[in-house]
């Protein structure tokens, strides 16, 4: 019995809908609080697989979502590619040297990273019930890039698509060793146990739409493609960020079996735009499980309407934000729960 999240993202349209919500396993929750500051910070965690089993549980025990993401980041792949990563607290991830004014060839890689993230998958399957789904992620190589070329988050990601446009041979050079790093990375989470996997392209919105399929579409269809001749078993979310209109080419050239859908597209649009057999994951506005109320159940109402006549995952359309009451959460699954 696989579980109504892997039917979903298999294709079926199941007697009720999955859900499972971006950062489901993080700040808003007080039991995650509580291990980080016995542990000392966020990486300290993330590499220490008994720590990250227990956070990727956390959620599932107390709300019984359908599939357990695994706990850790995008930015393990710079880590192992030889970036140093840090998490300063309030500041968000730090990585260096920066590609912007550093080459490529200068690191040397740490590959042992990879090594606790899948251990994690492996006990965290092991604790899992067998109709919740494993869920693994990588970053999709533009967004991992952005990090990479400018060290840090940034407003509009100008470091990268200037240097995409000013050398992209260097930067087409990252972008390589992201994929490969990245296949190296996915790869060993499939086999420790992860069932679906899911490629976060959060800044995907930031591209012209030629940059859009240089940078987004073509290397997301390398992954896809490795991963499907690997493992034809695991289907694979892409979730691109902001891609607006560009989702539908999206979802047709990349080859993924599902798309992640954010808060700023109409559900309609989307449900009319995209093949009808092909399983969709969203996107209840984050900021609405903050607020609660009418307004949270009107929309979550209207994204199961909007998705029912095709396979459908509910989620948000980003990552649950820290200040969100676990009230609001314990309302929406009642919602989603007692839809068809
Ligand atoms: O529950 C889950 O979704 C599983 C784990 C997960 C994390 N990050 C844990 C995390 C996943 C899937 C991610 C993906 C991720 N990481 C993305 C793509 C998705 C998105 O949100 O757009 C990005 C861009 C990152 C990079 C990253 N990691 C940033 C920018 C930050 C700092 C911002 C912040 O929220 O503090 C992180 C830290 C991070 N990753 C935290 C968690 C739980 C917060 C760490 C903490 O302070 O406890």
């Amino acid at each position: 019995m696989p579980g109504i999240l892997l039917d979903t993202l298999r294709g079926q349209v199941t007697d009720r809908r999955p859900v499972w919500l971006m950062r489901q396993a993080g700040r808003y929750l007080p039991e995650y609080r509580a291990l980080r500051a016995e542990k000392g910070g966020f990486l300290a965690l993330v590499y220490d697989s008994e720590a990250a089993a227990e956070i990727t549980l956390q959620p599932i025990r107390r709300f019984g979502f359908d599939g357990a993401i695994l706990f850790s980041d995008i930015l393990i792949v710079p880590h192992a590619l030889g970036q140093d990563l840090q998490f300063l607290a309030g500041e968000g991830p730090h990585l260096s040297p920066r590609l912007v004014d550093t080459a490529l060839s200068a690191l040397t890689p740490a590959p042992h990273h990879f090594q606790p993230v899948w251990d994690t998958v492996r006990l965290t399957r092991a604790q899992l019930g067998p109709d919740k789904t494993m869920l693994g992620f990588i970053g999709s190589p533009w967004t991992v890039a952005t990090y990479m070329v400018a060290g840090e988050g940034s407003k509009d990601h100008h470091l990268a698509r200037a240097m995409a446009y000013r050398d992209p041979a260097a930067f087409g050079a990252i972008i390589d060793a992201i994929v490969d790093s990245s296949l190296v990375y996915l790869s060993g989470q499939i086999e420790a146990g992860a069932e679906a996997v899911q490629l976060f392209d959060s800044w995907s919105g930031s591209l012209s739409p030629q940059q859009f399929e240089r940078w987004v579409v073509a290397p997301t269809a390398r992954i896809v493609s490795t991963i499907r001749a690997r493992h034809p078993e695991v289907p694979i979310i892409g979730f691109p960020k902001g891609a607006g209109a560009k989702l539908p080419a999206y979802a047709r050239e990349t080859g993924v079996d599902a798309v992640g859908v954010d808060e700023t597209q109409d559900p309609r649009w989307v449900h009319a735009q995209l093949p009808p057999e092909m399983p969709v994951q969203g996107n209840l506005d984050p900021l609405l499980l903050i607020s609660g109320g009418a307004e949270l159940e009107e929309a979550a109402r209207a994204v199961l309407a909007a998705f029912a006549d095709r396979p459908h995952v509910f989620n948000l359309g980003h990552g649950i934000d820290k200040s969100t009451p676990i009230a609001h959460v314990e309302r929406l699954l009642e919602i989603v729960r007692s839809s068809a």
